[in-house]
């Protein structure tokens, strides 16, 4: 619930763990008064931001001038050292902007605010946006910037929002680096006064670090203590920017990266910024998580699949590679059914020009020469044998060798007479382009209007280089990295509308664009490249630290052994396993395996058809992590409590190793529950003192089953 007390200035934000405040100044300058635990006096929020505090103290403790102090949108100027919120350059020359209060609008369900600002000289105005969701303690804000004159201004950096911790307190910080085949690596470590930036300058957003921080005192567990968390809606460039200013607050500010950006806004019109999502859980990192995935399934996600669990694919990718043609699909097909596969996906290599043997990225046909008779034959197989069918595109990439880079070639990113540089062969798009958006939305309604596609896996291989765009002038404004997201964006949103049945994979060089933004259109995504069923402990910790464990898949996590990434091979319950705490999938020439090897693998999707709905639309608890031992163990428990899945992993272990209880977490504590193998008990036995649990050796592990037959 969000309201305003006129009598105290001061607007606040209520959900059901959480409280945030803000007040009007004076001077009409809005200053955070709390983020955190939830009040329950307004008068004690707006008691916690004192005005005095706003005035600079020099040496002779004078107040002489005005600070920045816990401004909720601080914009570049005055005293203010730490992440400006916006910049701007006026036709004048001026670079300074001072934000004051002028209007709010309550929506009439409480849920969403505006509020209006406006520098007193300079005709720009910003609108502060707050939302909220009933039952989650999250608040998502962005801005919007209005030129109110005539001319033109120049944003040089416009963030979505700012949020505070509390001044004086020692925190940590939580953040996670990212890269192929290794992402969402998570890091901890104590905010000493140091600066710190995460950010992304390869139109891809999880290249470098995700786009997500947590702050906690030092002392939070996955199961206590307060953290402060956030993540963006972004899918490119992002910047999120920590600080810790003189006065002593820390400040969180994120949003679209100012690296290479400016964007000219005409007299009349606005820009707006993505949705910057943050939370406070007083349980630790565990339920900072699971509102996190409650916001993505219960709000994000398209309504149309969140109930329904997601299908049990296979892959030709990490069987076959590009050589994938028509012969092999029927009898694929019969064995995948047999196995109990529901969706059967042709990856990358199905594609080329129209009437030559070549497979060009921008020619979106059958290659003639792999697919002579056309891709609908091998739909009808797949169909036939009742499977969805699937099919992966790489939409923003062209090879130089292709009938769309002849007709187009000023449609790559590239600088006048300098070198292209080429990542697997591929030139990239320049989407930011709205014919390329066009060229893109109109192949792809051609495709699924024309073919019975029932899956559409949206890959994106390359980061950027030479990022030169040939529609923007020189030294002129450089806003393709936003044009290229909102056009993604609206791509994604065209086929949602049209397509409102496709299930869609989201896809970069595995999980190189997971934002959460693109929940609203996934209900798969590629996690990683990387299915090493070691290396997969820890991407899936840093994964559902922002992601829902639903949307985690793979080309294959029931494939061939050693896997390539790294080598390492493992016994197959132990893959299978990890398969089955997200969204399983198999990529192995099934032709090539013995009936035996068949019905070995095909235990692992029938257990994912028994497990799934509780894995994917339960609440999940990270108990043991690999990155402190040698153990770890995620348990997922069904909504409704009924049931419960425990997946137990164990690495390197010695001979004899005896391991202390492992208290479960998420269960009614009057419930009586049956574990598998251990009997019936208690839930305030199992998450007070723990079930006994046994590994041997490497790469063991064990699926419990937790059914409830009492409450
Ligand atoms: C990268 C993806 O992550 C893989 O699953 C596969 O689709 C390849 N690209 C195809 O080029």
């Amino acid at each position: 619930m969000i309201t305003y007390r006129p009598d105290l200035r001061l607007f606040s934000i209520r959900t059901p763990g959480m409280s945030y405040g803000f007040r009007v100044e004076e001077s009409g300058c809005l200053c955070g008064c709390h983020f955190g635990a939830p009040l329950l006096r307004e008068e004690d929020m707006a008691s916690l931001h004192r005005p005095e505090d706003n005035v600079h103290l020099s040496l002779s403790t004078a107040r002489t001038s005005r600070r920045k102090y816990r401004e909720e949108y601080p914009a570049g100027g005055g005293f203010y050292y730490g992440e400006p919120a916006l910049r701007i350059v006026f036709p004048d020359g001026v670079r300074d902007v001072e934000l004051r209060y002028v209007s709010h609008r309550l929506s009439e369900d409480g849920l969403s605010l505006t509020v209006t600002m406006r520098d007193p000289l300079e005709p720009v105005e910003v609108d502060l946006c707050y939302k909220t969701y009933p039952g989650l303690d999250l608040i998502s804000r962005r801005s919007i910037i209005r030129n109110t004159g005539d001319r033109p201004f120049v944003i040089e950096s416009a963030l979505s929002a700012v949020w505070y911790g509390e001044d004086h307190a020692e925190y940590r910080l939580s953040y996670m680096t990212s890269g192929w085949a290794r992402e969402y690596e998570l890091h901890r470590v104590p905010l000493e006064g140091q600066r710190v930036i995460l950010e992304s300058r390869s139109c891809l957003p999880n290249s470098n670090y995700y786009p997500y921080f947590a702050l906690d005192r030092g002392d939070a567990t996955e199961r206590s203590g307060e953290v402060w968390y956030g993540t963006l809606h972004w899918s490119g460039n992002f910047k999120i920017a920590v600080d810790r200013h003189d006065y002593g607050a820390v400040s969180v500010a994120g949003g679209i990266n100012d690296y290479d950006f400016s964007w000219k806004l005409e007299g009349h019109e606005s820009f707006d910024t993505p949705w910057f999502t943050a939370g406070y859980s007083a349980r630790g990192f565990g339920a900072a998580s699971r509102t996190l995935h409650d916001l993505e399934r219960g709000v994000l996600m398209p309504a149309e699949f969140r109930a329904k669990p997601i299908p049990m694919l296979y892959n030709s990718w990490c069987a076959f590679e590009f050589d994938v043609h028509e012969e092999q699909v029927e009898p694929l097909a019969a064995l995948a059914e047999e196995m109990g596969v529901e969706l059967f996906v042709i990856d990358d290599g199905w594609f080329g020009s129209r009437d030559s043997d070549r497979a060009g990225l921008g020619d979106w046909f059958p290659s003639p020469k792999k697919f002579p008779h056309g891709i609908d034959p091998v739909i009808e197989a797949v169909h036939r044998h009742n499977m969805l069918f699937g099919i992966w595109v790489e939409p923003e990439m062209v090879n130089e060798d292709s009938e769309l880079y002849r007709s187009h070639p000023d449609w790559v990113f590239s600088f006048p007479g300098r070198e292209r540089e080429t990542m697997r062969h591929q030139l990239m798009l320049n989407l930011g382009r709205d014919d390329v958006r066009d060229f893109v939305i109109d192949m792809l309604d051609r495709l699924l209007g024309e073919h019975k596609i029932d899956y559409l896996k949206w890959d994106m291989n390359r980061s950027i280089s030479q990022p030169g765009d040939r529609t923007e002038t020189v030294g002129g404004e450089r806003g393709f990295w936003v044009r290229y997201v909102r056009n993604l964006h609206a791509i994604f949103s065209h086929l949602r509308e049209h397509f409102p049945h496709l299930l869609i994979e989201n896809c970069a060089a595995g999980g190189m664009r997971n934002d959460i933004s693109m929940t609203q259109y996934c209900v798969r995504t590629n996690r990683s490249d990387n299915q090493d069923p070691r290396d997969e402990l820890f991407l899936q910790e840093g994964f559902t630290q922002v992601m829902c464990p639903a949307l985690a898949g793979g080309a294959g996590h029931l494939g061939r052994q050693p896997y390539g990434i790294n080598g390492r091979s493992a016994p197959l319950p132990f893959r299978g396993l990890i398969g089955c705490m997200g969204s399983l999938g198999m990529s192995i020439d099934l032709r090539s395996m013995t009936p035996e090897q068949r019905a070995a693998y095909k235990q692992y999707i029938d257990i994912y058809k028994e497990i799934r709905m509780t894995v994917q639309k339960g609440d999940l608890y990270r108990l043991l992590s690999a990155r402190e031992g040698d153990v770890a163990a995620f348990l997922y428990v069904a909504k409704d409590g009924a049931d419960a899945v425990l997946f137990l992993f164990g690495l390197n272990l010695d001979f004899r190793r005896q391991f202390p209880r492992l208290r479960l977490d998420g269960l009614q504590e009057e419930a009586l529950y049956e574990v598998e193998g251990r009997g019936i008990m208690r839930g305030d036995l199992l998450m007070r003192v723990g079930i006994r649990y046994d590994l041997r050796g490497d790469y063991d592990s064990e699926l419990v089953r937790i059914r409830r037959i009492s409450e």
